[in-house]
């Protein structure tokens, strides 16, 4: 249990030269049973030894989060894998040659080093090794592997600053490392490899084209299939909860971006007629397009990874504005783009419109 009203240390290291003393203290935290939240290159986690049962159930308190959703497990090397992973399959020992560190996290079948609350019942063991030389140095001083979720409270978006960690967290969990904004803003790619077939579970930065040309074909889960919000059961037990969740009730509109700004004009004047307050995601070059409604950019049309980056703060920004509404402009699905239009259609919760 994680009392709140505790103390939460804050550090800002530099990102790239982080200091050893502060990366000790953290260290030393994580080794003892603590909770410390930290950067890495997709969003902040939030980590705590995944040898100790204790420390990995305080993770499910401090976050509200379901105690079936299985964590990943952090670590700072490629061998570490074949200590911790039952069996190791040739096509995961290519992904990590190629994609590691990086945001890929591969689901193996589990070695039973791990303690228990980490897989939350499954065989399977989810492990990922990230790119970002705070969270590597902060493993390598814990010395032991990190498990780790988004730094956030269930259900809300991802914190990509040490300040959205600090806006959810502050108070429930020992501390928290700022090393700056984070590189990606979406969470890795979950791909499944206990099967025949890799399956993609969560899209992220590593993209279907990329495992491809790498392992060959790949499946889509069930939930990514008809837009996140098919009937059946994911295989990522993470993926059937309601994510991202903003202040105010979003409804996505995906499609050719001319109608898309269309169609948000048309249905932000149904609402501001019905007295609502309106908000609208959108990319930079369309905000002047939007008038008597709070316009927020996420990225430009061009730049896939800038929608990316700064997707979850421009969720977070819509909070106590008043907004009763939030239109948001769908993205193309492909390439790095599926990873963001399935955080959107799940912050969207299946009010998808299609023009
Ligand atoms: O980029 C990331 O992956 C970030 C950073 C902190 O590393 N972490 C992250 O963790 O997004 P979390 O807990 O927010 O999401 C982990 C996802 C969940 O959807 C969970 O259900 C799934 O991975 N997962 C974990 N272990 C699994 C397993 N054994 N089988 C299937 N899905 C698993
Ligand atoms: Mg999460």
């Amino acid at each position: 249990m994680v009392p709140e009203g505790k103390e939460t240390f804050f550090w800002q290291v530099d990102k790239n030269c982080p200091d050893p003393e502060i990366i000790r203290q953290a260290g030393l935290i994580l080794r003892r049973g603590g909770l410390v939240a930290f950067p890495t290159e997709t969003v902040y986690g939030l980590g705590a030894n995944a040898l100790d049962g204790r420390a990995v159930k305080s993770i499910f308190t401090a976050k509200g989060r379901p105690r079936d959703n299985p964590l990943i497990v952090h670590v700072a090397s490629i061998e570490d894998v074949y200590s911790y992973a039952g069996f190791v399959p040739q096509k995961a020992g290519r992904l990590m040659e190629k994609f590691w560190p990086g945001p890929l996290t591969l689901i193996l079948s589990d070695g039973g080093k791990i303690s228990e609350p980490v897989s939350a019942g499954l065989p399977s063991l989810a492990l990922r090794m990230p790119d970002h030389p705070v969270a590597l140095d902060l493993i390598k001083e814990a010395g032991v592997p990190v498990a780790a979720p988004s730094a956030n409270i269930s259900g809300r978006p991802s914190p990509t600053t040490a300040n959205h960690v600090r806006m959810d967290l502050q108070g429930r969990i020992d501390g928290i490392l700022d090393g700056g904004p984070s590189g990606w803003g979406v969470e890795s790619t979950v791909l499944d490899l206990t099967g025949e077939i890799p399956v993609i579970l969560r899209p992220g930065g590593i993209t279907p084209e990329d495992i491809i040309a790498v392992v060959g074909p790949v499946e889509m889960d069930i939930s990514l299939k008809k837009n996140g919000c098919a009937p059946g059961r994911p295989r990522s037990p993470g993926m059937k909860y309601r994510h991202y969740a903003p202040s105010a009730p979003l409804v996505l509109v995906e499609g050719d971006s001319l109608e898309v700004v269309r169609e948000i004009k048309r249905l932000a004047r149904e609402y501001l007629d019905q007295g609502k307050i309106v908000g609208v995601l959108c990319r930079s070059g369309n905000q002047g397009q939007y008038s008597g409604v709070l316009a927020i950019a996420a990225g430009t049309v061009s730049d896939q990874a800038s929608v990316a980056a700064q997707l979850f703060d421009a969720l977070r920004r819509f909070e106590n504005t008043g907004v009763e509404i939030i239109l948001a402009e769908g993205v193309d699905d492909r390439g790095l783009g599926l990873a963001v239009a399935n955080r959107l259609r799940r912050a969207a919760g299946g009010n998808i419109i299609r023009v």
